[in-house]
């Protein structure tokens, strides 16, 4: 019989994750307000995450949850209802149906990091955020670990990919400051594909951080971008810009450790196509 798959929270990453999983014969549910943009062939099931009176009887009897809600306004009230509130309602309302739950998925940020002066993090390293996003998604994450079925963290680093031509816009307009300040990155991609490699690997950890083999800063960023959209000299980089959530490396080893492959081992190979999607648009 084929496994069954909740994806809560099912917008990019989940219907990245969702395709790779039809493809692998699951069948794949889909939690979102608007199911009309699920990924094809991912079945829906309509509620409100935030709203507890909305939780119905779950569709199937999931052998699989990937929690990977994302909160669609930065308010502390509106985080902890997205990440902790709706993730602890959602285990509760599965348990109650007696779901057969393997692994419960809970896609969290590096934000839990406080560190800000380029030191390398990784899972081992302590958690000090200094601002309410990251002291949330350490208590939804508490609730991952603590679950009696197996619960793996994932921390996310920043999520790119398709369509996110956001930042080759700024710098082809020369509004992008190429600072000293370490970023990490992810591509939607290898968010999809390192969940799904994660539920078939034997003995998980409980924590796994998710960024790509090559902590940059934004001046290497900004620089390559204008390399590859043909502008002149790179500009030299200014002192560090002390935003919180920059500044600091991830260090993937344990997910290296696990098996897991990269599509796209660096922005370069990640950034390349969405630059030529951009020149192609704006020919
Ligand atoms: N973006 C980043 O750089 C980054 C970095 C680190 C970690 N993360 C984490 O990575 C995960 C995946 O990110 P993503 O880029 O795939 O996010 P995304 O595209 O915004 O997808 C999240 C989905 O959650 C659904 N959602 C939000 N509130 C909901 C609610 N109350 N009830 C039901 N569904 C709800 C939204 O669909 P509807 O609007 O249709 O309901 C949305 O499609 C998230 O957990 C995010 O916090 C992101």
């Amino acid at each position: 019989m084929s496994e069954k798959v909740l994806i809560a929270g099912c917008g990019e990453v989940g219907n990245a994750l969702a395709t790779r999983l039809l493809a692998d014969g699951c069948e794949v549910w889909g939690v979102r307000r608007r199911i009309d943009a699920l990924a094809k062939g991912v079945q829906p099931w309509r509620i409100d995450l935030t709203d507890p009176e909305s939780l119905d009887a779950p569709p199937a009897a999931f052998d699989y949850l990937f929690y990977t809600a994302s909160a669609d306004r930065r308010d502390e009230e509106h985080y902890r209802s997205v990440y902790v509130d709706g993730l602890r309602d959602l285990l509760g309302a599965l348990r109650d149906a007696h779901c057969p739950l393997r692994r419960v998925f809970f896609t969290s940020s590096t934000a839990v990091y406080g560190q800000s002066d380029g030191e390398w993090v990784d899972e081992h390293s302590v958690t000090e955020p200094s601002r309410f996003n990251g002291r949330i998604l350490l208590e939804a994450e508490a609730i991952v670990r603590e679950a009696p079925e197996t619960g793996i963290n994932v921390r996310l680093s920043g999520i790119y990919g398709p369509g996110r031509t956001r930042l080759v816009r700024k710098v082809r307009n020369e509004e992008a400051t190429p600072t000293a300040s370490w970023t990490n990155r992810i591509h939607v991609e290898d968010c999809a594909g390192a969940l799904r490699h994660l539920m078939r690997v034997a003995d998980p950890e409980n924590l796994y951080l998710g960024s790509d083999d090559e902590p940059v800063t934004t001046a290497d960023v900004v620089n390559w971008m204008r390399a590859e959209l043909g502008l002149d000299a790179p500009h030299p980089a200014l002192s560090e810009n002390r935003t919180e959530r920059l500044n600091k490396r991830c260090r993937n080893a344990r997910l290296r450790e696990a098996g897991y492959q990269f599509q796209y081992p660096t922005f370069r190979e990640g950034y390349r196509p969405i630059v030529r999607e951009f020149l192609s648009q704006s020919a």
